[in-house]
């Protein structure tokens, strides 16, 4: 009994030493740097908005840029903030299409590179390039190629200072036949980024009297957002002879860390249209899509109580089949959170689509469902959609 107690103490030793050793080595080889992993992580990730003229207040695109921020980068990715895609993880649908959050392994791996010091690591390797965009390019250039068709708003000079400004205005995209939108993005023009807080369009037609009537929403556009894209299969329509109506909301002076504080001399904002074919225009197989605001509740004055919350709560239901292909709220500083569940009126059940509870007012994204769009099937009739808000006070 001794002898094999001895051999098993003997055992269990010897495999603590070479974990210990194993530990040790992995380290050593794992030891995170600027050039060796992190370089790359920023430049895949960051770049694109954090260079020169990009709409970063700073730039990460060498070492020495990165290296003075390195602890309030390490916060900004642990809580999420930074890149800006606050979609909470673990709930409802994970699978997005152009989804930016980083993976849990850059996080940790940023993290602790900081912890360790930030170091550059091998001055003769470096990491991968970063593809430059230049900030004023379409945001789907690189895949669909300049837009097929660009509508500006009219121009208009933005002073320094103010009260907020609008401006509705009717413009003729010179639309001939029945076109499907395969992508659209609106962006301001240069530092009118700064100034515009939303600019939605909407499609009006000529009915027989020649009175303009509103056929639809074309898109919608709030600081941060990316752009649209419709997915294969569907069609959101823009038809011949539409007029193109802006709803453009400004704040003179610009808000958050990219307010210059400046006059902005002609403040143009632009949609880029990409179309499918004319043969997939009148594939009568596509899905319709249409962009509508469902408000969740009638509008009045919300009453928000002293350093307390006030939650808003709202049902559409539908009597036809849906797909909800994507989930994009909208609100301003007050909005803390904002959730999409389905109800199943035969079971009372709810089921959670999406979720943003760390909610910015400077980043809007429509947040496009990947492989499993989510059907809304015809025999739960009366199935709903319900939305919830949260809004804070400060
Ligand atoms: C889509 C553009 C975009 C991307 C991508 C992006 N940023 Fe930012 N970043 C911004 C803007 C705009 C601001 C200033 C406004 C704000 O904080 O929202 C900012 C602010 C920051 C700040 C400063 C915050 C402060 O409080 O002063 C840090 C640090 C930062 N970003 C780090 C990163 C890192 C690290 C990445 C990549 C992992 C990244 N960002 C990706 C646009 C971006």
């Amino acid at each position: 009994m001794k002898t094999t107690g001895r051999i098993a103490s003997g055992l269990c030793f010897s495999i603590l030493t070479l974990l210990g050793f194993q530990v040790q080595a992995q380290d050593v080889s794992h030891e995170l740097t600027y050039n060796g992993q992190i370089g790359q992580i920023i430049n895949e990730n960051c770049v694109v908005c954090h260079q020169e003229g990009g709409i970063g207040p700073m730039q990460f695109q060498t070492y020495d840029q990165v290296r003075p921020w390195a602890p309030l980068i390490s916060f900004k990715v642990a809580n999420k903030e930074m890149p800006p895609y606050a979609y909470d993880e673990g709930i409802g649908i994970q699978h997005l299409i152009g989804d930016w959050r980083l993976e849990a392994e850059e996080i940790d791996q940023i993290v602790a590179w900081v912890e360790q010091g930030a170091p550059l690591g091998d001055p003769d390797s470096s990491p991968p390039p970063y593809q430059l965009k230049d900030p004023n390019e379409w945001n789907f250039a690189a895949e669909l190629g300049q837009p097929d068709l660009i509508v500006p708003s009219n121009s208009y000079d933005i002073p320094a200072s103010g009260n907020d400004l609008w401006s509705t205005e009717v413009v003729d995209p010179g639309i001939v036949a029945d076109r499907c939108i395969k992508a659209v993005q609106v962006k301001p023009r240069g530092d009118a980024a700064a100034v515009v807080h939303h600019a939605n369009s909407s499609v009006l037609l000529e009915d027989e009297e020649g009175e303009m009537e509103r056929y639809g929403m074309l898109t919608e556009y709030a600081m941060g957002k990316w752009g649209e894209m419709v997915p294969d299969g569907v069609c959101r329509t823009l038809p011949a002879g539409a007029k193109i109506q802006w709803s453009i909301h400004m704040f003179p002076g610009g808000v958050g860390a990219t307010a210059q504080g400046e006059m902005i001399e002609d403040n143009v904002v632009e949609i880029g249209l990409w179309f499918h074919d004319d043969e997939y225009a009148e594939d009568d197989n596509n899905y319709k899509q249409d962009l509508a605001l469902y408000r969740i509740e009638a509008q009045g004055d919300l009453v928000i109580p002293p350093n307390g919350y006030q939650m808003t709560q709202g049902f559409h239901s539908f009597d036809h089949p849906i797909r909800l292909d994507s989930f994009q709220p909208h609100g301003h500083l007050r909005m803390n959170a904002a959730s999409l569940e389905i109800f199943y009126p035969e079971t009372g059940r709810t089921e959670a689509i999406s979720q943003i509870s760390n909610w910015s007012a400077t980043w809007h994204h429509s947040h496009i469902y990947g492989s499993r769009s989510c059907t809304i099937n015809s025999s739960w009739s009366g199935t709903g959609i319900e939305a919830v808000v949260r809004q804070h006070s400060r």
